[in-house]
């Protein structure tokens, strides 16, 4: 027979979703999986949120409850409190309706419909369809840029050697950039490092989009999740907005709902003027139309329950807080057990101050392959782990591997 995919070359696998293949067939009894941002319990199962329990039981006791096909745009209730969730009630633009919001397949399908309309419409300075990325930054950025058209460059970020921000650098790479580039940012939580501004320092990235008129793409994927408190994980969104920088915002719902494969997000693009709102929203719409056509409805019915029926919001509210300190009582865990059982040599102070689901350890290549090679360990090769992988029983094996290879490095 001829064989019509006998030039298909094999792609290269995931970096972050190989690595769940790999654990899952991995039968050592103390494997342990800090690969993929996802939240575990202190048991490592994955968390159903009390919140969403209780949403989802709404619907099912709901007999007008269907399965109609959603519109272009994405359900109304959900669009709206999403919006009012990430701007906030004082938001000049949520006020004078000039946020064009649409509901897309979670994160990954806003940065996809965001990243198109761009490379369609933006003027890019010097005709290049370019946007700048952090380094290091989620590695998915670049082959979701690259797949509608734009070219990628990195731009200063994390400082290997402090394990902190380089914000000097930060800020000369954003003057050098020509006025008018599309800067991609991560909200809070920066995915890989760890590592964001402070809100001092938000406001002098802020005073250098202003002068040069760059347009700010943020990638908000764990508002709530980082700190527990959802308005100050906005703060950066929220500070843009209100200065009128040029702006969309990609919302994922999958890490602060915990609803990861019901695939719930959403793209806001604010714009200058509400007359603008109905150009706009129907490029996304037909951009929509033509690649998903609609958007699942279940989990977004679940997450407009969750924002808007009073209880269920003040349950979300904790239940975020019990993500959010859990992950924050493992960075503790991992940190006491290096510095003060394992007296493990070089300073892990990092593991503290990083934010959100995702710390930065700062090990090489080798240190990394040892770890999971030998220790059953799965992390990315950059050296990020994924905290909610770490529960009480597994943390000090972990922090023992941590030992062992960083003093074998050292020999
Ligand atoms: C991660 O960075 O681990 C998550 O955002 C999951 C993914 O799809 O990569």
């Amino acid at each position: 027979m001829m064989d019509p995919w006998k030039n298909v070359p094999l792609a290269p696998p995931d970096m972050i979703l190989q690595l769940v293949a790999d654990f899952k067939s991995d039968p050592h009894p103390k494997k342990v999986n800090l690969g993929v941002g996802a939240y575990r319990d202190d048991h490592g199962k994955p968390w159903v949120l009390p919140a969403v329990k209780g949403a989802i039981q709404q619907l099912n006791d709901d007999p007008e409850w269907e399965h109609e096909y959603l519109t272009m745009t994405g359900l109304p209730d959900f669009l709206e409190a999403s919006a009012l969730l990430l701007f906030g009630k004082d938001s000049a633009a949520l006020k004078e309706k000039r946020i064009v919001s649409n509901q897309m397949l979670s994160g990954s399908g806003a940065l996809h419909v965001g990243g198109e309309m761009l490379a369609r419409y933006y003027d890019f300075p010097e005709g290049k369809k370019k946007i700048y990325v952090s380094k290091p930054t989620w590695p998915n950025h670049f082959a979701m840029m690259h797949a509608v058209g734009l070219e990628t460059e990195e731009y200063t970020y994390y400082d290997p050697a402090t394990f902190s921000l380089n914000i000097e650098g930060y800020k000369k790479a954003l003057r050098e950039m020509p006025n008018g580039s599309v800067v991609l940012m991560h909200a809070c939580a920066h995915n890989p490092s760890g590592v964001d501004p402070s809100q001092a320092q938000w406001e002098e990235l802020l005073g250098i989009f202003r002068e040069k008129g760059h347009f700010a793409f943020f990638d908000c994927a764990y508002q709530g999740f980082a700190s527990g408190d959802p308005d100050k994980d906005a703060y950066s969104v929220r500070l843009f907005e209100a200065n009128r920088i040029p702006m969309l915002v990609c919302q994922s719902f999958a890490k602060n709902t915990g609803l990861y494969g019901e695939r719930i997000g959403a793209l806001h693009i604010v714009v200058p003027s509400p007359d603008e709102v109905s150009k706009v929203q129907s490029q996304v719409n037909a951009q929509q139309r033509s690649e998903i056509s609609t958007c699942p409805a279940f989990g977004a019915r679940v997450v407009a329950k969750v924002l808007t029926e009073p209880k269920l919001h003040a349950q979300w509210l904790a239940d975020i807080q019990t993500m959010s300190h859990r992950i924050m009582d493992m960075r503790k865990a991992l940190y006491e057990a290096l510095t003060q059982k394992y007296k493990t040599p070089g300073s892990w102070d990092h593991i503290l101050s990083q934010i959100g689901m995702f710390s930065f350890l700062g090990l090489n290549q080798e240190q990394c392959s040892r770890l999971t090679e030998e220790g059953h360990i799965y992390l990315v090769k950059t050296s990020r782990i994924s905290l909610s992988g770490l529960n009480p029983s597994n943390v000090d094996y972990v922090a023992s591997w941590i030992d062992r290879v960083v003093r074998d490095a050292k020999l």
